[in-house]
């Protein structure tokens, strides 16, 4: 099948096309606290081939991780904003998002980093600023693990002092945790501002997405569990000038036949390590524990849930091409302006998304918007 030219994609009623990021396994041990085997490699090369392919296929970013100690089936770790600029590297379009936590960054050296690689690579770098759920990885750097809400109140101020630095000369800020007078960076970034995209599903990081965040990324959902959230960060929003947009988490397993598909998925958890699981569960529902409405990313996540890092299977993008692409438009109808994509075997995977079922996304993104712009004007006759 072949992608319809974006530009038919967008709708008389405004609705942009899809985007679609993939996780960089900068991480090992894949997307999965699961002992079976994967194609998948944590190293500089593979990840280089990868993006290579994942651009080709389609995708308009990716996603690195930072972890700074092992656990849970990660063993080691590479640092996500030098990975990512190996990635930008080897690409010409893609865009490479690079994790961020607060705390061992301070925004004076984020917004360094960032803006010169945005001046290495035309502007193709963009953050996440993450929050932190791994309380023994703060206490192993010596780094205070603050309350759940203060830690989001630090990463606001972490996102207003980078886009303060960003976009003007004499900064000037007075936070409780970061404090700038007259700070003007030289080269700000090339171009569009870096994107900043935050993670995180809790009233808080809800309410720091509506009021500084350009994307909110969440953990895997249903449509209607997507929706109740993006209903909520929307009407929020609305009472500022911020309009974030939306990107969902999902585990995809394409298979020919949905049988496969599923029996793929009962293999990972099957051989999934239930210690690894467990523990993991234990760390991210207690981060979330702690915040005032006792409820984080992770709150409903069962074990099956757990077995990826993101809640990805509860997207549900497990069967047929036709089917995927099927319930990635209810996504999109949810409210999701991106799916952010975890995979077994990455390289074989994103390269048969991009043949398989991103065309058929298209395809019926096309149809939709074909019948949504054909409606006033079959009224009007
Ligand atoms: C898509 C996505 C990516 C994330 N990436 C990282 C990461 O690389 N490193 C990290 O420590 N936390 C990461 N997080 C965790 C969040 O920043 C946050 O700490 C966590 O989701 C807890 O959120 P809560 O406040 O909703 O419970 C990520 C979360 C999401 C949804």
């Amino acid at each position: 099948m072949t992608i319809p030219d974006e530009k038919n994609l967008v709708s008389k009623d405004g609705t942009a096309p899809l985007r679609f990021a993939y996780w960089v396994p900068n991480v090992s041990g894949g997307l999965v606290i699961s002992k079976i085997p994967q194609r998948t490699s944590w190293d500089a090369d593979y990840n280089r081939k990868l993006a290579q392919i994942a651009e080709k296929a389609g995708f308009d970013y990716a996603l690195t991780q930072i972890r700074f100690t092992a656990g849970y089936g990660a063993e080691y770790q590479h640092e996500s904003v030098a990975f990512s600029h190996a990635l930008l590297a080897a690409t010409t379009r893609l865009k490479v998002i690079a994790a961020i936590l607060p705390g061992p960054w301070n925004p004076t050296l984020a917004a360094k980093q960032i803006a010169t690689i945005s001046q290495l690579t035309e502007g193709r770098i963009a953050v996440n600023i993450v929050s932190g759920w791994f309380s023994g990885e703060f206490r192993a750097i010596g780094e205070p693990w603050l309350d759940h809400d203060e830690r989001y109140r630090r990463s606001e101020e972490f996102i207003r002092s980078l886009k303060g630095i960003w976009t003007q000369d004499n900064f000037t800020f007075r936070g409780d945790f970061y404090r700038y007078t007259n700070y003007t960076l030289k080269p700000k970034p090339a171009g569009a501002l870096p994107e900043v995209f935050q993670g995180g599903s809790s009233r808080a990081a809800r309410d720091m997405a509506a009021r500084v965040s350009d994307w909110y990324f969440t953990n895997g959902n249903t449509p209607d569990g997507l929706r109740a959230q993006v209903e909520d960060i929307r009407a929020k929003a609305a009472q500022g000038d911020n309009s974030p947009k939306i990107g969902v988490n999902a585990f995809v397993i394409a298979r020919d036949t949905e049988e496969e598909a599923r029996s793929v998925l009962d293999d990972i958890v099957a051989q999934a390590d239930p210690d690894a699981v467990k523990a993991f569960g234990h760390e991210v529902k207690n981060a979330g524990k702690a915040s005032p409405e006792g409820e984080g990313n992770w709150a409903k996540s069962t074990f099956e849930d757990l077995v990826q890092y993101n809640d990805g299977f509860r997207s549900n993008l497990i069967g047929t091409p036709d089917q995927i692409a099927e319930r990635i438009l209810a996504l999109k109808e949810a409210g999701a302006d991106l799916i952010l994509l975890a995979f077994l075997h990455f390289q074989e995977e994103v390269d048969y998304f991009g043949r398989e079922v991103l065309p058929r996304v298209r395809a019926l993104e096309a149809q939709r918007s074909a019948r949504t712009t054909a409606a006033p004007t079959a009224a009007a006759a």
